[in-house]
């Protein structure tokens, strides 16, 4: 199948229902608790991704037996302390920072050295936000230029627990620290800037002793010493951010409708709804419910026809952190101006996407003043794309990927979009679901 997609028509309006794959964040967790437990644990409706299968392949290479099929997984955990594997081991997290990131915290004491490995986009991203902390509780560690991929760790035996200042709001750097508060005797006290929590509330459904007190602009975790993990049986709900792409999809068509089935809404991941709503996009929750501690419902949208520019309060950044690129679309649509800061976490993802939000922008001949960490776009109501764009060398990331897809969709004019093979990393099915629509 050719690497390059080229779009030359607006989508029709459409009426439709579908499902979206498994949420990344939560199936990747799901996998690295799972190969802690004692005993056997099973996921339905894993998401099938190169992030999730490079962790089933990274738990495999530390002595754990998982069986794969289809989108059901069955992980033969060995218990807390039961990795086992050989001298200078290699770990490949391919383009996964959150895998990368995680483990680091559970191999804090392991006694051989380990050698971690990424992509091309991974080596670019920083890894010294982790070893810093890490390096704390007593593990040791080389990186490349002191801050990337590869690295090496060095675990300790005698680990102590550490006050941890998180204030990026990121849930990749609070996990890594956790998971490493339960290897450590001792207590390890977490302020965090608020990040999406799914680590959390699956401590608190296992019962292990993570305690999360919730303050106004931090939570505060207090995390001691595991020693046993039950199995972990879950159904994986859906991915607020693959749903994402198809809520503007639908909000920037005419005349169409679409109810996206058992979304995972935890209130630390939409900020993309908060923000939508208050541009004037219609959505609605169906049949929310609570499972193992987590809020999921069907999203119902429909076609907007009166959008609004916003300016973003800057307290919804961490719960739409991988969304902005695709509201920018619904900024350039908007009548007015809009304005995103204190963004530059954006520019750390899988390529610098806040530039590349605003280089789209730019192709579509929609007016923004970009900055180290902000944009201002001025919204045109009226905006139709007349010429032929091409978008490529954006490190394959995903999410430029599947913006640029719902850009052509949206705005018309000729699209030619490479690296179609970037939706493998966290939505192999996204194209399906599009040709799906367009019946
Ligand atoms: C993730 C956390 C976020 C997010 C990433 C997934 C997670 O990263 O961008 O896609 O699963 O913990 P940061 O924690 O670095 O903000």
């Amino acid at each position: 199948m050719p690497n390059l997609v080229v779009i030359k028509k607006k989508i029709k309006n459409f009426k439709s229902h579908i499902s979206v794959s498994g949420d990344k964040s939560i199936s990747i967790r799901w996998v690295l608790f799972s190969s802690l437990c004692n005993g056997t644990s099973k996921a339905e409706n894993l998401l099938i991704s190169e992030d999730v299968k490079a962790a089933i392949s990274m738990i495999k290479k530390l002595g754990i037996k998982v069986i794969l099929k289809k989108n059901i997984c069955k992980i033969y955990g060995k218990g807390f302390d039961g990795y086992n594997f050989k001298k200078n081991l290699v770990l490949n997290a391919h383009n996964s920072g959150t895998l990368g990131r995680l483990i680091l915290g559970l191999l804090v004491n392991t006694d051989n050295n380990i050698k971690l490995i990424g992509d091309k986009s991974l080596s670019k991203r920083d890894f010294k936000r982790i070893s810093d902390p890490l390096s704390k509780f007593g593990a040791k560690f080389k990186l490349k230029n002191n801050k990337n991929l590869p690295l090496k760790i060095y675990g300790s035996k005698n680990l102590k627990p550490i006050r941890y200042y998180e204030n990026k709001g990121s849930a990749q750097c609070k996990s890594s620290v956790i998971f490493a508060g339960m290897r450590t005797q001792g207590t390890t006290i977490i302020k965090a800037k608020k990040s999406r929590n799914h680590t959390e509330i699956l401590c608190k459904y296992l019962k292990l002793p993570v305690i999360v007190k919730q303050k106004n602009n931090f939570d505060e975790i207090r995390v001691k010493k595991v020693n046993k993990i039950n199995k972990l049986n879950y159904k994986i709900p859906s991915d607020i951010s693959s749903s994402a792409f198809f809520i503007v999809l639908t909000a920037l068509s005419t005349n169409s409708e679409l109810i996206i089935k058992n979304v995972n809404i935890n209130p630390t991941r939409i900020g993309i709804i908060t923000i939508l709503k208050k541009m004037g996009v219609n959505i609605i929750y169906k049949n929310k419910k609570i499972y193992k501690g987590e809020v999921n419902a069907d999203i119902k949208i429909s076609s907007s026809n009166n959008l609004k520019g916003i300016n973003c309060p800057i307290s919804l950044n961490s719960s739409a952190i991988d969304e902005f690129l695709i509201i920018f679309l619904v900024a350039a649509k908007s009548k007015g101006v809009s304005y995103f800061k204190n963004l530059s976490e954006m520019n750390q993802k899988e390529s610098p996407r806040l530039k590349w939000g605003s280089r789209i922008l730019n192709m579509m001949g929609i007016k923004n003043v970009l900055t180290k960490n902000s944009i201002k776009i001025f919204g045109n109501p009226e905006l139709k794309v007349n010429k032929k764009i091409i978008v490529k060398n954006f490190l394959k990331d995903h999410r430029v990927f599947m913006t640029s897809v719902i850009a052509a969709l949206s705005f018309g004019g000729e699209w030619h979009i490479h690296d179609r093979d970037s939706i493998k990393t966290s939505f192999p099915s996204f194209l399906k679901i599009i040709n799906k629509l367009k019946k």
